[in-house]
């Protein structure tokens, strides 16, 4: 038998309640911490559902719209648009990314006309319009930087002019922010925020993705690994981090989410930036399918992986499940 009053401390007397667990809960989840990425096709079809991706579907323009008012009605911040780009679009140089009437600037333009109080973000990045799929220019086989800069700041201009409220570049190429920053300030754009994939890895994990903007028959089974981050590296995530920042990043994102949970405490801890994590389509599939199987609780484990992502030290989440999440928050 124990003494009595032994242990004096004793961490259970927290967890006795349900109100003391709350209480003392260290961190929340709110729809204030969700970002939706959404997908935009350019045809007529409502929705076209992603196989790969349970639960996610491609929208027509009109069906965007629908959406997004049902993300604003439940507190959603902002969304993220990704165009499914037509192959007939898509060239080795990506023109059609600065198409000022491209599906993404049309998308942007009627979202931001139907509702205010929501933001928009945009990807900056080649590849839903590039021929072989790399975020980058493709010159003797190789993805060349400076060049591919020039064209990522025609492309940023280009979707702020359509009401873009965030920049988010996505391709990892160097000098990318500075450039961008630069470009938007000159056309007048020094409101429209940058939210840089500053930590973005060359991960297995944006398979479903590829598959969901129709770019994963263009890469072909080719990685990306001359430009986005090794897997195995930390201190260079920091590197990345710091380089944003000094030109001009608002916000800064590191990708994959859960599998970088460690990055993501380092670079929070280190830069005190608003820090965003994307739990991208692989890691989203993966609890959604093992939901579905009966495997594991697919709506608990899918709340846990969120507020694992917050007590690392995220701000927001950019999440496929942002929608399902608020309602249920709300
Ligand atoms: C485009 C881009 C990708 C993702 C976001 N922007 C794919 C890639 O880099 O190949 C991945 C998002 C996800 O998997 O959910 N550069």
């Amino acid at each position: 038998m124990p003494k009595p009053g032994f242990p004096t401390t004793r961490m259970r007397r927290n967890r006795y309640d349900d109100w003391t667990r709350r209480l003392v809960a260290e961190n929340a989840l709110s729809a204030n911490d969700l970002i939706w990425p959404v997908f935009v096709h350019g045809g007529d079809e409502a929705r076209i559902e992603v196989p790969t991706l349970p639960g996610v579907s491609r929208l027509s323009i009109k069906e965007l719209v629908k959406n997004v008012g049902d993300a604003k009605s439940v507190g959603i911040p902002m969304v993220a648009v990704f165009p499914v780009v037509e192959p007939s679009l898509k060239t080795e140089d990506a023109e059609e990314a600065y198409n000022a009437d491209n599906l993404v600037c049309r998308a942007v333009a009627a979202v931001k006309e139907a509702h205010d109080g929501i933001g928009v973000m945009c990807d900056v990045a080649l590849d839903p319009f590039t021929s072989h799929g790399h975020d980058g220019l493709m010159r003797d086989g190789k993805i060349v930087n400076d060049e591919t800069v020039d064209v990522l700041c025609k492309q940023a201009v280009t979707q702020a002019k359509a009401g873009c409220d965030v920049i988010a570049p996505s391709d990892m190429m160097d000098g990318r922010v500075g450039a961008i920053r630069g470009a938007l300030d000159e056309e007048g754009f020094q409101h429209v925020r940058i939210m840089a994939y500053s930590a973005k890895y060359a991960s297995a994990l944006y398979g479903p993705f590829r598959d969901a903007v129709g770019s994963a028959p263009n890469l072909s089974g080719g990685d990306k690994k001359t430009y986005q981050m090794d897997p195995a590296n930390s201190d260079e995530a920091l590197r990345e981090v710091a380089l944003d920042i000094e030109e001009g990043a608002d916000m800064v994102m590191v990708k994959p989410g859960l599998f970088y949970l460690d990055i993501l405490r380092r670079v929070k801890e280190i830069f005190s930036m608003p820090t965003f994590a994307y739990q991208v389509s692989g890691e989203y599939a993966m609890l959604k399918v093992a939901g579905q199987q009966n495997l594991v609780d697919g709506e608990k484990v899918m709340d846990e992986a969120l507020i694992a992502c917050k007590r690392a030290g995220a701000n927001g989440i950019l999440t496929y499940a942002a929608l399902e999440t608020a309602k249920k928050l709300t």
